[in-house]
């Protein structure tokens, strides 16, 4: 079962999946997290994400692998490196969504989130969960906020982080773009603690049977 939360950058996603997951048991998928190890990694090769096909070549030979540490965590490893902190560099920042574009790319990290999440409950945060890597789950959000508090809640964590120019190529690009599916549950967390949105979803998915204790 996969509950789907998607969004633009600091709509609250990662926070929120985290904590939602934690409180009804499911695990916790970061979907974003596989796009900028495979960005850290391309650009560790000095390739240039704007070439696509050396994108592509590169890939060929790029092992990709996630999973579930003992103690529950979410990891990606990439050729053997455990990236964490280097995935919110700004060099990632400012070519993960480039990189996003590429269909090698979504199809490779689509087909290792279906393999992460066959056989669990898990919640899984990202751009396109309930639009294309999952369209068949009845369980999804979508999370927004104005552009401003966005930008202030980037601000705070100290990231200097263009998100409007993400925003833009995520959803103008042509494969699985940032859009809201038809049947989401749209969420507006701009007045919102983190805790409050949980709740609203929480509610949700309790009178769908979801989460009881
Ligand atoms: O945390 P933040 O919202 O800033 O970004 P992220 O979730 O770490 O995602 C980084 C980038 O990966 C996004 O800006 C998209 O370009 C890409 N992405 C995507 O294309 N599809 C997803 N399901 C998740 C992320
Ligand atoms: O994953 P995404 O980029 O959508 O957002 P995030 O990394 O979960 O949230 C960005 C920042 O906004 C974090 O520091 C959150 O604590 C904060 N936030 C908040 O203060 N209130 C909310 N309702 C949502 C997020």
């Amino acid at each position: 079962m996969v509950i789907a939360i998607d969004g633009p950058a600091a709509s609250g996603k990662s926070s929120v999946a985290r904590r939602l997951a934690r409180k009804i048991g499911f695990d916790y998928v970061n979907s974003g997290a596989m796009y900028r190890a495979v960005t850290w990694e391309l650009l560790r090769e000095g390739i240039d994400p704007a070439r696509s096909e050396s994108v592509e070549a590169a890939l060929a030979r790029i092992s990709l692998d996630c999973g579930f540490s003992g103690d529950g965590e979410f990891f990606i490893r990439v050729n053997s490196e455990l990236p964490e902190v280097e995935l919110r560099e700004s060099s990632v920042n400012s070519q993960v969504s480039e990189v996003s574009t590429i269909p090698a790319v979504r199809r490779l990290i689509g087909s290792r989130l279906h393999a992460v999440a066959a056989g669990r409950r898990v919640v899984m945060e990202g751009r396109d969960i309930g639009t294309a890597v999952f369209p068949e789950t009845p369980h999804k959000f979508y999370l927004d906020a104005s552009p401003e508090v966005r930008r202030r809640r980037r601000a705070a964590e100290g990231h200097n982080d263009s998100i409007e120019k993400r925003d833009r190529i995520d959803s103008t690009r042509r494969h699985a773009p940032l859009s809201v599916a038809p049947d989401a549950n749209v969420i507006d967390t701009s007045h919102l603690t983190l805790e409050g949105v949980v709740e609203a979803i929480s509610g949700i998915l309790r009178q769908r049977g979801i989460g009881q204790e």
